[in-house]
């Protein structure tokens, strides 16, 4: 019984430091190199993010017009206007399509 409970302890502690290590790329990633726009808490209310008028990302009917296709697509690619002028720069292959994915459901948790 008591060796069983240490085999599940284990496990556990094992699950939570895969957890861990799995959340702070991307949190890090995000600090690095989007706050600066979109904001820590996601809502776009940056100085640059006003003047650029970003989405508010907790806002739900923001979240349920944006298709993680196309989110995946503008943080790769990167987002131009209709001019072709940059709005936002591709971030391939500064961050790997793994690291774009995590970004993408990272955004999705700023959903209120
Ligand atoms: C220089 C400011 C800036 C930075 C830095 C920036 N973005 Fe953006 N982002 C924008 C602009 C501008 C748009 C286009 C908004 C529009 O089309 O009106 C955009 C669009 C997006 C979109 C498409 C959905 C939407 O809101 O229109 C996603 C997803 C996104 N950004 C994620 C990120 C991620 C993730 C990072 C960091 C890796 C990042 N952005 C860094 C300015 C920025």
């Amino acid at each position: 019984m008591k060796h069983h409970n240490q085999i599940k302890l284990t496990g556990c502690l094992f699950l939570l430091a895969a957890a861990l290590s799995y959340a702070a790329p991307v949190a890090e990633n995000w600090d690095n190199n989007c706050t600066k726009c979109h904001g820590a808490d996601g809502k776009g209310q940056t100085k640059v993010g006003k003047k650029l008028s970003l989405k508010d990302y907790t806002d739900a009917k923001v979240q349920a017009e944006l298709k993680d296709t196309d989110m995946a697509k503008a943080i790769t690619e990167g987002v131009k206007d209709k001019n072709g002028k940059e709005k936002m720069k591709a971030y391939a292959p500064t961050l790997a399509p793994a690291e774009i994915t995590d970004l993408v459901a990272y955004i999705r948790k700023f959903k209120a």
